[in-house]
């Protein structure tokens, strides 16, 4: 369930019209809803508790949103973070997530990164491969840390995802591994089972809901002496947001496909081009009728489609649309290419909305590049 619904204004995020964000923030903007943040972290949470699942560490993946007001919402439900860099480490500890809830992942760690991580002393740092193994062993010995912390497998999960093609199949072997781990005599205080549930988005099959998860979790791991981590990304996320745009214009080839050239672009996200990820696309104000089109943003790119032959209302130009199921893997993924400015984020809290990344001015910008005096 989200907080996107229409009402008197068209589309509105919990208390606050789109259009009216749209006018005062200008588009492209990054929209939020911090109820949904929030029910999306508890009913995963309680999903887990109810399925007797004891104290588990869900350690939210910064990387599928991470504004550091996304994450302080979240990190004061009780969240961790879920980092894969020395950049989404500062983010959650700025966000107030003490190191004792965050998980540091990713299979490239850099050695200035490591010592960042131990230092800030991290939950568990998930190894991904035997070098990397070598490697933090060896940071931590020279800043003799004598336990490198915790270490997940999040590799060999995905592997067994992969090759089993079922999360039940893929928890099944983490839990003989770690019987068999104790077994031999080792410790092993807590079992990393990851990321990836998808979430419903518009049109598409419904992914298990947390609460057919967590009883799949509680049954797998029933009497396993460890406590559970999870890395939920989209699933808390995705739905809480939406990329509010503008059309531009509408423009009708003589054979007559109509294209709705829109002021968001593939920098700002970047998802159908890259993964022909799908998103519902909706007319903030409601209306009657369809039209078919191909959406593009404005970038010289032939990939800058955000999609084709999509039966929409009828757009014209200076009408907004909405773009849904963008609250992950939307704003952190967005760039400056073609020198667009990086799209700003809103977040909305019943009545009141707050700009919560600002869009930087073209001199902002541009007092970024350097020309040394010898050019
Ligand atoms: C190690 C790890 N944890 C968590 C996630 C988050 O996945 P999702 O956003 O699909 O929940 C990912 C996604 O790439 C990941 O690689």
């Amino acid at each position: 369930m989200n907080h996107f619904e229409y009402g008197p204004q068209g589309l509105a995020c919990e208390g606050v019209p789109l259009a009216k964000i749209a006018a005062e923030v200008g588009t492209p903007v990054y929209v939020y809803s911090r109820a949904t943040l929030e029910r999306h972290f508890v009913v995963f949470r309680d999903a887990l508790t109810m399925s007797g699942v004891v104290d588990p560490l869900i350690a939210y993946a910064v990387k599928a949103n991470s504004n550091v007001a996304v994450l302080k919402v979240l990190g004061d439900l009780g969240a961790g973070a879920d980092t894969v860099s020395e950049g989404e480490v500062r983010r959650a500890l700025a966000a107030g997530i003490p190191g004792e809830r965050i998980v540091f992942s990713g299979v490239g760690k850099a050695r200035r990164e490591i010592a960042f991580a131990l230092q800030a002393g991290v939950a568990e740092i998930n190894v991904e491969s035997e070098p990397e193994l070598n490697l933090i062993a060896d940071v931590a010995a020279a800043m003799a840390f004598n336990n490198a912390s915790g270490i997940g497998n999040t590799e060999g999960f995905r592997k067994a995802w992969e090759a089993q093609g079922a999360m039940r199949a893929a928890f099944t072997k983490m839990r003989g591994l770690v019987e068999q781990l104790l077994g031999e005599g080792l410790s092993v205080e807590r079992l990393d089972l990851g990321g990836g549930l998808g979430v419903p988005y518009f049109n598409h099959p419904e992914p298990p809901s947390p609460a057919e998860f967590a009883a799949m979790v509680g049954e797998v791991t029933q009497g396993l002496p460890v406590t559970l981590a999870f890395e939920p990304g989209r699933v808390i996320a995705a739905n809480a947001g939406v990329l509010v745009s503008e059309v531009i214009h509408v423009h009708e080839r003589p054979e007559g496909r109509k294209f709705l050239v829109i002021d968001a672009a593939m920098n700002d996200l970047v998802r159908p081009a890259m993964y022909d990820a799908f998103h519902d696309i909706r007319a903030v104000t409601q209306r009657a009728g369809e039209t078919v089109y191909d959406v593009v943003g404005p970038v010289c790119e032939t990939g800058d489609t955000f999609t084709r032959d999509r039966a929409l209302p009828p757009f014209a130009a200076g009408d907004l649309v909405a773009f849904m199921s963008a609250g992950a893997y939307g704003a952190a993924m967005a760039s400056e290419y073609n020198t667009r400015p990086l799209v700003p984020e809103v977040l909305v809290d019943g009545d009141r909305y707050a700009v919560i990344r600002k869009r930087p001015t073209y001199d902002e910008m541009l007092a970024r590049d350097l020309v040394p005096d010898w050019v």
